[in-house]
């Protein structure tokens, strides 16, 4: 394989301020000065994986504009292979994100060229997906282009994905997912009327059964949970500081899609994945924040 990684998904710009509190509906506050970084869910997990080491490709749509430039920059500043990284078709998507004194963060996404990432496109990077061992995808770019995307996977290659922002998903992804990784917001909105109880483990062990091969379910500073045929297992998380969450899921999703490729298990792998999304709330921003394999290892 020529690529340890594909990954399809956003590219955005992060319009990004510091708040003390949300605002609500009628409200104005006041804020921090503005930061402009590179993000977007597909974008991060691209930069993490290659940053800890993996041969990566990303295939997104960004605008013909700064916002573009940014992120292609990012990219190829990281090591990011952008042969699939398409130019145009309408403005590069905008995330408005609010980060307030605890580090949590909420995301107004306007999707911009990401929405016309087509499944047209995807047939085109046919070459992308017989190349790579791993493909992972999000959910800000069509649902559409992501089945077409779980329909060009390579004979034995392995799909993985986080459907953020969540909604339903037909039987044919759900199907791919090896695994289907989702934090407690998104179990909560996929399980809708299915949600149980307050147990996590109850609600990988539902989601499961609707037809990934496995389910991990990300839960911040308390680890995570990974469930397969195998049973339900915890995985622990590192305690830190937290300055910043944003991005660090993508994170967490392209490091376990990483070590899957090169063969560690489920558990393994996800143990390694929660290191890095540890490190990577330790810093502002969401690109910027991901470490390096030594970062990981003095953690
Ligand atoms: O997961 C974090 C990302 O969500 C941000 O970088 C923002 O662009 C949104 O896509
Ligand atoms: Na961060």
């Amino acid at each position: 394989d020529d690529y340890d990684l594909l990954v399809i998904g956003s590219a955005n710009a992060d319009l990004v301020i510091g708040v003390e509190r949300r605002p609500g509906a009628g409200e104005t506050v006041l804020g921090s000065d503005l930061a402009v970084h590179p993000g977007g869910k597909g974008a991060n997990q691209a930069v993490a994986a290659a940053r800890l080491g993996a041969r990566t490709a990303l295939l997104a749509r960004v605008g013909d504009d700064a916002h573009g430039r940014l992120l292609l920059d990012a990219q190829r500043a990281a090591g990011v292979d952008t042969v699939g990284v398409l130019v145009g078709g309408a403005p590069t998507g905008v995330a408005l994100i609010t980060v307030d004194p605890s580090g949590d963060n909420s995301i107004v996404v306007s999707p911009g060229a990401n929405g016309r990432l087509t499944p047209e496109d995807v047939r085109a990077a046919g070459s992308l997906f017989q190349a790579s061992r791993v493909v992972s995808a999000q959910l800000e770019i069509p649902l559409e282009t992501v089945v077409e995307a779980v329909r060009s996977l390579a004979p034995g290659s392995r799909f993985v994905l986080n459907p953020s922002p969540p909604r339903p998903l037909p039987p044919e992804v759900l199907a791919a997912c090896d695994p289907l990784i989702v934090n407690e917001h998104e179990a909560r909105v996929l399980l809708g009327e299915a949600l149980v109880g307050d147990d996590p483990a109850d609600w990988a062990r539902i989601l499961l059964a609707r037809g990934p091969r496995a389910v991990v379910v990300t839960l911040g500073a308390k680890g995570a949970l990974v469930a397969s045929a195998q049973g339900v297992a915890r995985v622990r998380s590192v305690p830190v500081d937290v300055v910043d969450t944003t991005g660090a899921g993508d994170a967490f999703t392209a490091a376990l899609a990483w070590r899957l490729g090169r063969g560690d298990a489920l558990t393994e792998a996800a143990a390694y994945a929660a290191r890095v999304g540890a490190a990577a709330v330790t810093r502002a921003g969401a690109q910027e924040s991901y470490p390096t394999p030594h970062e990981v290892d003095a953690l």
